[in-house]
């Protein structure tokens, strides 16, 4: 099996500083393409492209110098991708899945047509339509922005006929779609995998936690009926088997109050619900991402720990990144950081994580907890 490959990262963040790590140790080199030059994965990578996501000659430029070509964003040049497919470069996930995945409503609709539970939605092209959603669904409904939207930006909980035009003026000129809103129980997630075999391998199903509509916490797994567990597994499973392409693929879900799966979202890359898997599996899906795309067999997706957590280290403020406390948190037995290098902290903003495993739930809940508290970036 190919070692010493060449491949090159669309992306420069977090998820592509995660991937080169079991990248090199795996005998592999790595190349990423971003448009900030000090960005996380810059510490790692053998070289750097500085250039747009989307730039169609930076990407033909990144591919003739890979052997294997693969993203960590999905805000990319899809076409381009597909483009350079036809000409032999090896790309995964596919440019077609990517494309696809990048609308909301395109995402949504391939589902649906393929009877994958999900919300109720609709297109929005006017007020009007807005307006049609809240009386179709309810108050209070979801508009979304079709494309580009992350960690929560690009979403509006409309709560009334009213507040339609006020959500529509916000979003003036972005297309829109809308979305029933599902009152959940939990919000689950997990990763599929498809392999170098094109079989799908899939890790436990987690509960994540969000506060304003960006991921706080990962429990894992999560603390629900086996049952439920199944549904959601098969659910992720029957919608990642729609897509071409290998490597991990992040699967958001929410569990209903009245114990009902829906699927919210798939992202074509690993997700922040998988953090956990570089301490709590023996292959973490970066790792499995990197086997995939390189034509290596998979490992096992099973967690060697019975519980692991994950927090996130958001920014609090504004202003230049001065890590503080990462020694007293790791003072705890059993805490793992991750500071990610951002030069800039932000509110909101993700800037590493903490992950802690054990055999204890609460104690492992109450250890990154108190982790957390320790740190401030
Ligand atoms: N239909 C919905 N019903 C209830 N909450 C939702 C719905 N859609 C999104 N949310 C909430 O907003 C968060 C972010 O929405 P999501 O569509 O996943 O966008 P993003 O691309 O920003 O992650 C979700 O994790 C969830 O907490
Ligand atoms: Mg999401």
């Amino acid at each position: 099996m190919p070692t010493m490959a060449r491949l090159g990262i669309i992306g420069g963040g977090q998820l592509a500083l995660k991937l080169i790590d079991p990248a090199h140790r795996l005998g592999h080199h790595a190349t990423i393409l971003d448009p900030t030059s000090k960005c996380p994965a810059s510490q790692v990578a053998e070289c750097h492209v500085i250039a747009q996501f989307d730039d169609p000659s930076a990407i033909r430029e990144l591919a003739r110098w890979c052997d294997f070509l693969t993203i960590e964003i999905e805000t990319v040049d899809a076409t381009t991708l597909t483009a350079l497919e036809k000409t032999g470069t090896i790309i995964n996930p596919t440019g077609d899945t990517i494309a696809v995945l990048q609308d909301k409503y395109v995402q949504k609709s391939m589902l649906a047509a393929s009877g994958v539970r999900t919300p109720r939605f609709s297109e929005v092209w006017a007020l009007s339509d807005l307006q049609a959603a809240g009386e179709e669904y309810g108050y209070p409904f979801i508009a979304k922005a079709r494309r580009g939207g992350y960690d929560g930006r690009g979403n509006a909980v409309v709560t009334s006929a009213d507040h339609c035009r006020d959500v529509w003026d916000r979003f003036v000129g972005v297309p829109l779609m809308a979305e029933e809103y599902i009152s959940f129980r939990a919000e689950l997630a997990t990763i599929v995998v498809r392999t170098s075999r094109d079989d799908l391998i899939v890790y436990p199903i987690v509960e994540t936690q969000q506060q304003d509509n960006i991921c706080h916490k990962v429990i894992a797994p999560a603390a629900i009926d086996p049952g439920i567990a199944r549904e959601a597994r098969t659910l992720a499973l029957n919608a990642i088997r729609l897509l071409r392409g290998r490597g991990a693929f992040g699967v958001e879900m929410f569990l209903s109050t009245d114990n009902t799966v829906f699927l919210n979202e798939i992202a074509p890359r690993v997700h922040n619900s998988g953090h956990y898997t570089i301490e709590a599996c023996q292959v973490s899906q970066f790792e499995q991402h990197i086997r995939a795309v390189t034509g290596m067999e998979p490992g096992t997706t099973v967690m060697h720990e019975p519980f692991a957590v994950m927090v996130n280290i958001l920014g609090d403020r504004n202003g230049r990144a001065a890590p503080q406390g990462v020694e007293d948190a790791l003072a705890l037995e059993g805490v793992a950081v991750h500071i990610y290098g951002k030069r800039e902290t932000k509110i909101a903003r993700k800037m590493g994580h903490i992950t802690v495993v054990g055999s204890d739930l609460n104690t492992v809940l109450a250890l990154a907890t108190e982790a957390r508290r320790r740190i401030t970036i």
